[in-house]
């Protein structure tokens, strides 16, 4: 393998990492190289060469199992999506989330890769959520340490579950807590009617998603961008009117706690 060289991509998460060629890495150098920097780091920006579906599959697969998706997959296999967007005429804003909560056992890593992008825009935000816990006033933290809130995956269809989360989530690697509540599937605190629950959500989201914790990616093609959905939150920016396509692909977990 070419040498790995590695540069912080921004103030409080995200590194920059070259020198790799994903189509020939194994399970053991990603769990030597890429696993230490991902818990350091959160958000990793590899560039490289653009993936075949089933390339992104297998670099996927050195990182665990993987997890289907209900959004739009390739062909080839259940295990690869495409986030494709035609641009013109699609008014769906952006949200911050951490993906698929709603789900028992949501994704530890998505990741992505560019294969078609706008001339301007379709950037994608990240958010470090273990920041987010740490500066969380302590009036909010008393409130949410040990809460757990609902999850729901009903945008996908009607039957998709509804699952119970916790609020402040510990990462299972490094042992550090984080917020674990987003405005797109979190519905509930439970316990809490729904007028405070609703408050208190927002008011949560409002701190974790605060400048001074993010990172925006400004994409090119062969970028492929992965993240820990333990540790942050992220945001797709819907300021483009061309067509935008990635490959995804997400690792599978266990039940958070
Ligand atoms: C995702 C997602 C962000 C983007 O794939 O889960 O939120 O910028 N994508 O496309
Ligand atoms: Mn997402």
């Amino acid at each position: 393998m070419t040498q790995m060289t590695t540069t912080k991509a921004g103030p409080n998460l995200g590194a920059r990492v070259e020198g790799l060629d994903l189509r020939a890495m194994t399970p053991e150098e990603v769990r030597e190289l890429l696993v230490p920097l991902l818990h350091e780091y959160h958000v990793l920006v590899i560039p490289g060469e653009v993936l075949e579906a089933d390339e992104l599959e297998q670099f996927a697969r050195a990182w665990g199992d993987l997890l289907e998706h209900p959004a739009s997959r390739v062909e080839e296999t259940p295990y690869v999506q495409v986030i494709f967007s035609e641009g013109e005429g699609d008014d769906r804003l952006g949200q911050w989330h951490s993906d698929m909560t709603w789900h028992e056992t949501p994704p530890i890593i998505t990741m992505l890769q560019a294969h078609v992008l706008p001339s301007e825009g379709g950037g994608t935000i990240f958010a470090n959520q273990h920041l987010a816990y740490d500066t969380l006033p302590e009036e909010l933290r008393s409130q949410l340490d040990g809460a757990k809130a609902w999850n729901s995956g009903k945008a996908f269809g009607p039957n998709m579950p509804d699952t119970l989360q916790p609020a402040i989530r510990t990462h299972d690697e490094t042992g550090r807590k984080a917020l674990y509540l987003n405005p797109v599937f979190t519905t509930e605190i439970d316990g809490l009617d729904q007028t405070t629950s609703r408050e208190l959500i927002l008011r949560a989201v409002q701190h974790g998603t605060r400048p001074e914790f993010t990172y925006r990616h400004r994409w090119e093609i062969g970028d492929l961008v992965l993240w820990d959905n333990r540790s942050v939150m992220h945001y797709p920016i819907r300021d483009y009117s061309e067509r935008r396509a990635l490959l995804r692909a997400v690792v599978a977990g266990g039940v958070p706690v």
